[in-house]
């Protein structure tokens, strides 16, 4: 057991803080790693070492972790108008701005922006728009709504419902009823022998539309999809899935949302995951990189569609009755806009598309590493599959704890890393450069190595 002096920041913090997605018990032993402060792509903690954080924070801190010019824009904000609110008829030019640019970057024609504060609240909403438009147009039964097992969605009660992972929903007694989980399309974990690609994505679209069949495509309203699945290890989709499972929404008038809460803003080497891969979606969540993660903001786009039956309801029941005191906030809406503005600026996407391929080619060649089964990425994000055995694809057994050893070895490399289940998934900086990506891929080898070394003695 560590030992912490009294009154130091670590007792203080074990004394007062509940950490979201930590362990309880074991940080009353381990205590936090505190961190001070940045440089670019660089973390520091109060012990003097420096990280380099390959998961942006978590998928979020695409400038990096510190920013002059954001700060002096929140700062302007904070003395020009530093709150004010967007209901009943309420507006600020943040606001309007922000919704103006993100309606003329969308990846198909979007009618409105309803701003929120965060990536879950965003799904919460558009999981009440999806129930708010059904009921509009006298289908109140099209309810449940399908989303992909292995799937993260945010921690709301609603948003974890729509989160396939059962560690994340049973201990609260979730999910509500009426959501669905479909297959995770995880080509290198479930394809049968010899199935290309696209049959392996045929075939789940074949598994999604009996699912739907069998509960009644009269009873199904939604269904909820990241681009690259990030929940799943940042795992990027396989060839035609998303065509495949379009046409099967639209068979059976199945809205389809995109969260584009991880991709969304460049990481996939366009401004939207969803135009990596054609994805056509009803309504679209974002969050994380809208800000650079340095306000909490996030924005739900909804089509002409969902907002025809906005208007109708209004006349129904006299106004759209939802709403967030912070949403919209000037501030926040403020650094979005500048944030936005950078990336026109530095050209983001064009610098993401440059560095692609050395990050891929970088992350891929530990293919080769005895731990490693396989690597699968696009632009900034990608996943490492972890195997005891790369012909059969063995997992190490879970009382190994493996993804702790990794984690440890990683920080001692001065390297932070996001383990998700058997996957290490990446989601660097934007602003990351090729040096720094060849910086990455060497301490994770070394991270490797010095792993496998420890599991081999075992
Ligand atoms: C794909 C996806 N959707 C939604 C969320 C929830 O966002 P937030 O943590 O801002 O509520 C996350 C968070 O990581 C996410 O990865």
């Amino acid at each position: 057991m560590t030992h912490f002096t009294a009154n130091s920041p670590h007792a203080r913090d074990i004394a007062s803080v509940l950490h979201p997605q930590t362990n309880a018990r074991k940080h009353r032993e381990t205590g936090p790693t505190i961190m001070t402060h940045a440089e670019g792509i660089f973390v520091h903690d109060d012990a003097g070492n420096a990280f380099l954080d390959a998961g942006a924070g978590l998928w979020c801190a695409s400038l990096g972790y510190s920013n002059e010019r954001l700060a002096k824009v929140a700062y302007e904000a904070m003395k020009t108008l530093g709150y004010y609110q967007i209901f009943r008829h309420a507006s600020h030019g943040p606001a309007i701005d922000l919704s103006e640019k993100l309606l003329s970057i969308a990846p198909v024609p979007m009618s409105k922006v309803l701003l929120q504060c965060s990536g879950s609240e965003a799904n919460d909403s558009a999981v009440k728009l999806v129930w708010y438009h059904w009921h509009a147009q006298g289908k109140p039964e099209k309810r449940k709504i399908i989303s992909r097992r292995g799937s993260y969605h945010g921690s709301t009660c609603v948003a974890i419902s729509l989160t396939a992972k059962p560690e994340y929903q049973t201990g609260f007694g979730l999910p509500f009823d009426g959501f669905l989980y479909t297959d995770c399309p995880d080509y290198y974990r479930t394809a049968l022998p010899g199935e290309t690609e696209e049959d392996f994505s045929q075939r789940l679209a074949d598994k999604l539309e009996a699912l739907i069949l069998a509960e009644g495509p009269e009873t199904v309203a939604a269904f909820w999809c990241d681009p690259v699945q990030g929940g799943a290890g940042a795992l990027p989709p396989p060839r035609d899935y998303f065509q495949k499972i379009q046409a099967v929404l639209r068979k059976y008038d199945i809205l389809m949302v995109a969260d584009e809460v991880i991709c969304g803003f460049g990481r996939t080497g366009h401004m939207w995951g969803c135009q990596a891969y054609g994805m056509e979606p009803d309504m679209i969540s974002c969050a994380k990189a809208l800000s650079a993660a340095m306000q909490p903001i996030s924005a739900v786009l909804l089509n002409e569609r969902i907002y025809q039956s906005v208007l109708q309801q209004s006349d129904k029941y006299g106004a759209f009755i939802h709403g967030y005191t912070y949403a919209g906030h000037p501030v926040a809406a403020s650094v979005a806009l500048e944030t936005l503005k950078i990336y026109e600026e530095i050209g983001m996407i064009g610098h993401v598309r440059s560095v692609e391929p050395v990050f891929l080619r970088e992350l891929g060649a530990l293919r080769d590493h005895p731990l490693v089964g396989d690597f699968t990425g696009i632009g900034l994000i990608g996943g490492l599959e972890l195997v005891r055995d790369k012909a059969t694809r063995e997992n190490w057994p879970a009382e190994i704890g493996l993804g702790a050893r990794v984690d440890a070895h990683a920080r001692r490399n001065g390297l932070i890393l996001r383990i998700v289940g058997n996957r290490i998934a990446f989601s660097p900086p934007l602003i990351i450069t090729a040096d720094e990506i060849r910086e990455l891929a060497r301490r994770l080898r070394a991270t490797l190595n010095a792993v496998h070394h420890e599991v081999s003695a075992l």
